[in-house]
C-alpha cells in the first residue's frame, strides 16, 4: 500500500477515507524535529481559527525528544503559549513525582520550560492504589477527568441551562491535536489489547488495569513500553478510543526496530482492533499521520521518505 508523504498543509488536505498518513523520517532525531513542527503548525491553525489550541499528550519515551525541541528555540518561540491547554492522552495512578507519571515526563521536558500558565495545564490525576478500593477510585479519577474535559470544550450547560447548538457542541466536543505511541503490543495509550475499555463507547475518560493478558486490561507485566515498570496490577485512566476519534488531528510516533513488527501489523496487516487497538483511533473527521523513521517503517510494503 502506497502511503503519500504529509507537510504541515497537507495534513488538513487529506481526506479522512484515505485512512492513516504515513511519513517516514531518516532517524529519531528527524522524527522529533518533524513532530515538533507539527505541533506548532497545528498550533498556530487552532489559534488563528479558534483562538486557542487543545492538546493531549502522550506518555512513553517516544514523544520526550519532541518536548525536549519544543522547549527551545527555534520552536519555543513559534507557538503562543498563553493560548495552549494541555491535556493528557492517558496516566499512570502513581504519584506525580514517580518517574512513571506521564505528567512529571512531560512537565521535565517541555511544560517547565515555556510560558504556559498553571491554570493551561490540565493533568490526569488518579488516586487507585492496588487495594479493594482501586476500582471505584480509579473510575471517579476518570469521571473527575471526563467532567473537566466536557465543562474545557464547553459540552455542558451554559450558565443559562441551555445547551450549546448542536453544531457548536459538535465542534467544541474535541481536542485539537491528539499525540499517540504505539506499544509492542499493539495498544495506545492505555487501551490494551482484550481490554474491556476498547468497547467503551459513551465515556470519554475510562479507568483501566494492567492485567494478566487477554479479557482483563493491560499490558502482562511490564513490557519494554512501560518506563519504569508500570505494568501489571497498575491503575490507569485513558482516553477512549471513541473520543479520541473526535478529534481534529491525531499523530502517532513511533520509532526504533523494536516497533517495526507492530507498525506493519497495524498499518497493513488485518483488521483486529481486539488484538490492535490502535487500529481503532481513525478520527470521525480529523486526520491521523504516522511519523515513523526508516527502523520503524522496515516492515511496511508502500513506503515514502523525507
Ligand atoms: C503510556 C503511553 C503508552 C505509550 C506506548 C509506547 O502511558 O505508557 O501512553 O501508550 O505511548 O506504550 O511507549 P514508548 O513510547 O515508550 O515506546
Amino acid at each position: 500500500m502506497e502511503h503519500p508523504t504529509v507537510d504541515g498543509a497537507a495534513f488538513h488536505a487529506a481526506a479522512p477515507a484515505a485512512g492513516p498518513l504515513v511519513v517516514v523520517h531518516p532517524d529519531a532525531e528527524s522524527l522529533a524535529w518533524a513532530a515538533a513542527a507539527l505541533f506548532v503548525e497545528e498550533a498556530r491553525r487552532a489559534v488563528e481559527t479558534r483562538g486557542c489550541f487543545t492538546v493531549a499528550l502522550s506518555g512513553g519515551s517516544s514523544p520526550e525528544r519532541m518536548y525536549q525541541l519544543l522547549a527551545r528555540p527555534p520552536f519555543s518561540g513559534q507557538v503562543s503559549w498563553a493560548k495552549v491547554h494541555v491535556f493528557w492522552s492517558d496516566e499512570r495512578c502513581v504519584d506525580v513525582h514517580d518517574p512513571r507519571s506521564n505528567e512529571s515526563m512531560a512537565r521535565k521536558n517541555l511544560l517547565d520550560h515555556v510560558p504556559i500558565a498553571p491554570g493551561q495545564i490540565h493533568p490526569m490525576r488518579c488516586r487507585a492504589g492496588a487495594g479493594a478500593n482501586g476500582p471505584r477510585d480509579a473510575s471517579s479519577s476518570a469521571d473527575d477527568y471526563e467532567h473537566l474535559l466536557r465543562s474545557f470544550l464547553g459540552a455542558t450547560r451554559d450558565v443559562g441551562g441551555a445547551w450549546p447548538s448542536r453544531g457548536e457542541r459538535g465542534k467544541r466536543e474535541r481536542l485539537d491535536f491528539v499525540l499517540l505511541g504505539v506499544g509492542t503490543d499493539g495498544h495506545t495509550a492505555s487501551l490494551f489489547p482484550g481490554s474491556d475499555a476498547l468497547r467503551e463507547t459513551e465515556r470519554w475518560v475510562t479507568p483501566v488495569i494492567a492485567g494478566d493478558g487477554p479479557g482483563s486490561d493491560g499490558p502482562v507485566g511490564a513490557g519494554p513500553d512501560d518506563r519504569g515498570g508500570a505494568g501489571r496490577g497498575l491503575w490507569r485512566i485513558s482516553l477512549t478510543a471513541s473520543f479520541i476519534n473526535k478529534a481534529a488531528s491525531v499523530l502517532f510516533l513511533a520509532s526504533g526496530r523494536a516497533k517495526a513488527a507492530v507498525v506493519g501489523e497495524v498499518l497493513e496487516g488485518p483488521i483486529d482492533p481486539e488484538r490492535l487497538p490502535a487500529q481503532l483511533v481513525r478520527p470521525q473527521s480529523g486526520t491521523v499521520v504516522w511519523y515513523l523513521d526508516d527502523d520503524s517503517a522496515a516492515l511496511l510494503a508502500g513506503r515514502s521518505s523525507e
